[in-house]
């Protein structure tokens, strides 16, 4: 087991896990506020695994605000270095001092709009690891991919590229979320029977680079993509789905909360 910090609570593997990625979508005082309407309606949910992704700034004072509360933070990023002149970087073990458990990795809205490549993304989560950060690799396939058959082979393309090789991966947990770009953000979700396809060709995948073993023992599942307090059921309940990475229904405290009763 990892050791404790005050916001962080070792990441029970198997647990239910609801993540809250607010991008950079609220100022500091929305910021701020957000977090106490937070602890406010969600220390009391147990059993379920509570994570909020807000801005590097926000993590210290957010840190404060949720005090006892059982939730968790994590970097919506992650520098693919450990340390040194790299302007603008905030390296894994930082996130780590300032309280994260976790960080996102290779986010579809890095990869279009910051260039950030396979390879980066491997590094990141080497140093995820290094750290003492579980990372939450971001997989997905965009609108032109999946409308020319080739999803199936984009997903496979990301896990392998940013997971072979990655030594430490056997022993530690992973979390993958598929989130395909077309779903980000626009109210329209994957399909029940889409997402169950994903989770067959995400273990197809993990299980050939390392085991199936490894992948029943050390993967989570995640979905993201307008999930929200309506279509979270729909998905709720597939076999392997441990939770959700959530964009703009989690900057609504009420909504979110809707969302994460519906898991208990
Ligand atoms: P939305 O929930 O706004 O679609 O965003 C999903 C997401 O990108 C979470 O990382």
């Amino acid at each position: 087991m990892r050791k404790n910090s005050i916001n962080y609570f070792p990441y029970n593997f198997m647990q239910k896990i609801l993540i809250a990625n607010w991008k950079m979508n609220l100022d500091v005082e929305k910021s701020l506020n957000l977090a106490k309407q937070y602890k406010k309606n969600l220390r009391t949910l147990k059993g379920l695994e509570l994570v909020v992704a807000p801005s590097i700034p926000l993590i210290i004072p957010i840190k404060d605000i949720f005090g006892s509360a059982k939730i968790s933070l994590s970097g919506q990023n992650v520098a693919a270095f450990s340390e040194g002149a790299y302007t603008g970087e905030v390296s894994a073990k930082m996130l780590k001092q300032i309280g994260c458990g976790y960080s996102l990795v290779g986010h579809s809205e890095r990869r279009q709009h910051l260039v950030e490549a396979d390879e980066m993304i491997h590094k990141k989560i080497v140093q995820s690891y290094a750290a003492g950060i579980t990372p939450v690799l971001c997989v997905g396939e965009s609108l032109k991919e999946k409308e020319s058959g080739g999803r199936d082979a984009v997903i496979i393309n990301q896990l392998q590229r940013a997971l072979s090789k990655v030594e430490a991966l056997p022993d530690k947990e992973i979390i993958i979320a598929y989130e395909p770009v077309w779903a980000i953000g626009t109210g329209v979700s994957v399909e029940r029977e889409d997402l169950i396809h994903v989770e067959r060709i995400i273990k197809r995948a993990l299980s050939s680079l390392y085991s199936e073993n490894f992948y029943n023992e050390k993967v989570s599942l995640l979905y993201g993509g307008s999930v929200n307090s309506v279509n979270v059921s729909v998905f709720w309940g597939i076999d392997k789905l441990a939770g959700f990475l959530v964009g703009t229904s989690s900057l609504e405290a009420n909504e979110f909360l809707k969302i994460a009763i519906q898991m208990k």
